[in-house]
C-alpha cells in the first residue's frame, strides 16, 4: 500500500463535480484516507508550486488555484501515485484518454480538475504541506 496527495481544483469544485470525482476515485481502487475543502491563499498556493515560478502560466495557475475552493485529500491504494495518474489521465485534456477524470471533466490545460504526485517522493512532501498526522485516521 502506497499513498498520493490529490487536489480537486476550483473548476471542479465550482461546477459540484466534488462527489463525481471521489466516485470514480473509489470505484478505482483507491481509498480517500484524508480530505478536506479549503481556500488556498496566495502564499500557499506560491509554495505548492514553486517548482513551476518560472514558467509562463505561473501567475495565471496561482489566480486560478486561490479563485475558489479546492479539496485536498489522501489517497491509499497499491501503486496509488501511478494509478491515480492513469486516472486523472494527460494534463492537457485534449490528450487524456476516455473515462479518465480529466477527459470527463476538465475544462482545458489549466482547468484540468484535479492534481495528482507524480512520484512518491514528491506525494509524501505535499502530504505533509496540508495534512498533519492528526488528521489522516486510515
Ligand atoms: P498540475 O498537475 O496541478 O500541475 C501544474 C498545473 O499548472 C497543471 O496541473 C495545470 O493546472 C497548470 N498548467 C500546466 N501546464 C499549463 C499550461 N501550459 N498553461 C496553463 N496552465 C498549465
Amino acid at each position: 500500500m502506497s499513498r498520493t496527495f490529490s487536489i480537486i481544483k476550483p473548476d471542479a469544485t465550482k461546477r459540484n463535480l466534488t462527489g463525481s470525482i471521489n466516485k470514480k476515485i473509489e470505484e478505482s481502487n483507491l481509498k480517500i484516507i484524508a480530505q478536506k475543502r479549503i481556500k488556498l491563499s496566495k502564499d500557499q498556493a506560491q509554495g505548492f508550486y514553486a517548482v513551476h515560478k518560472e514558467k509562463s502560466f505561473f501567475n495565471e495557475l496561482i489566480e486560478y488555484m486561490t479563485s475558489a475552493p479546492v479539496v485536498v485529500q489522501v489517497l491509499e491504494g497499491e501503486n496509488a501515485v501511478n494509478l491515480y495518474r492513469e486516472l486523472m489521465g494527460s494534463t492537457n485534456p485534449k490528450d487524456a484518454k476516455v473515462g479518465t477524470i480529466r477527459n470527463e471533466f476538465a475544462i482545458d490545460i489549466q482547468e484540468n480538475s484535479v492534481h495528482g504526485s507524480d512520484s512518491d517522493e514528491n506525494a509524501k512532501i505535499e502530504i505533509d504541506y496540508f495534512f498533519n498526522n492528526e488528521e489522516i485516521v486510515g
